[in-house]
């Protein structure tokens, strides 16, 4: 009989994307997330099983060993601190970019600068490295708005084409970081299922690196 590994994935484009990844290490599911309402999808390997969750919580999952292993994007990971996780590979897919925006002018004025995020401990450690007065103010989505409506000077947010800042009149002010998805490793199943664990890592690296 072999040991059961839980693989921690989120829906939309980490699932899309990871899938690919995955069917090169022989692990197709047996259900589709975007349709299902199951939270636990089985495989086609009796011994892996899938648990669908937000993306902000994958690397909890990872952590508390709810899952073995995770599929992560860097800005989650930076957010949370990557505390009690492994981060053996970087799977080079949603690609994107964190930045500073804001409408066309940039910093200007003294007084301490308002920023809205979901990304509130990147914003933080940011500003706070270039000496930066900063007050910041938490949101869980749409801060693309927050500028054009006075409840911000600027945003921390994640930009791929650029569609959503120019939709809204607003432009890069600032990178702060290259962003892509990892994957993450719970730390005691790296011991307790090394094998297994380290085989997977090694068909995913092989799928990354055919894929680029
Ligand atoms: P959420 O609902 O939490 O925003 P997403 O599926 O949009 O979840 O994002 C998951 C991950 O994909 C993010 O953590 C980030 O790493 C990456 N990502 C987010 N937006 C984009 C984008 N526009 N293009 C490419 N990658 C993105
Ligand atoms: C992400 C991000 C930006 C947008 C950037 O939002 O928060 O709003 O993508 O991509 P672009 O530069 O290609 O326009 P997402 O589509 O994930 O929406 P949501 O997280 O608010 O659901
Ligand atoms: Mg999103």
């Amino acid at each position: 009989m072999s040991e059961t590994l839980t693989i921690a994935l989120s829906k939309g484009r980490i699932f899309k994307d990871t899938l690919p990844l995955l069917a090169a290490a022989g692990i197709v599911p047996t259900d589709d997330p975007e349709t299902s309402r199951k939270l636990i999808l089985d495989t086609n390997d009796s011994s892996v099983k899938l648990v669908i969750i937000r993306a902000t919580d994958v690397p909890t999952y990872v952590r508390y060993g709810a899952a073995d292993l995770g599929v992560a994007g860097k800005d989650v990971l930076m957010e949370h601190g990557g505390e009690g996780i492994y981060e053996p590979l970087d799977l080079r897919i949603a690609r994107c970019r964190m930045v500073v925006a804001g409408l066309p002018g940039g910093y200007a004025g003294s007084r301490r600068l308002r920023v809205a995020t979901k990304f509130v401990n990147s914003a933080h450690a940011h500003f706070a490295a270039q000496g930066r007065q900063v007050e910041i103010i938490k949101l869980y989505g749409s801060m693309e708005l927050a500028p054009l409506v006075g409840l911000a000077d600027c945003i921390v947010d994640l930009v791929d084409t650029g569609n959503t800042l120019r939709a809204n009149g607003l432009v890069p002010w600032e990178d702060m970081a290259q962003i892509s998805s990892r994957l993450i490793v719970n730390k005691a199943s790296m011991k307790m299922k090394h094998r297994r664990v380290q085989r997977i890592i090694e068909q995913l690296r092989e799928a990354v690196e055919s894929e680029h």
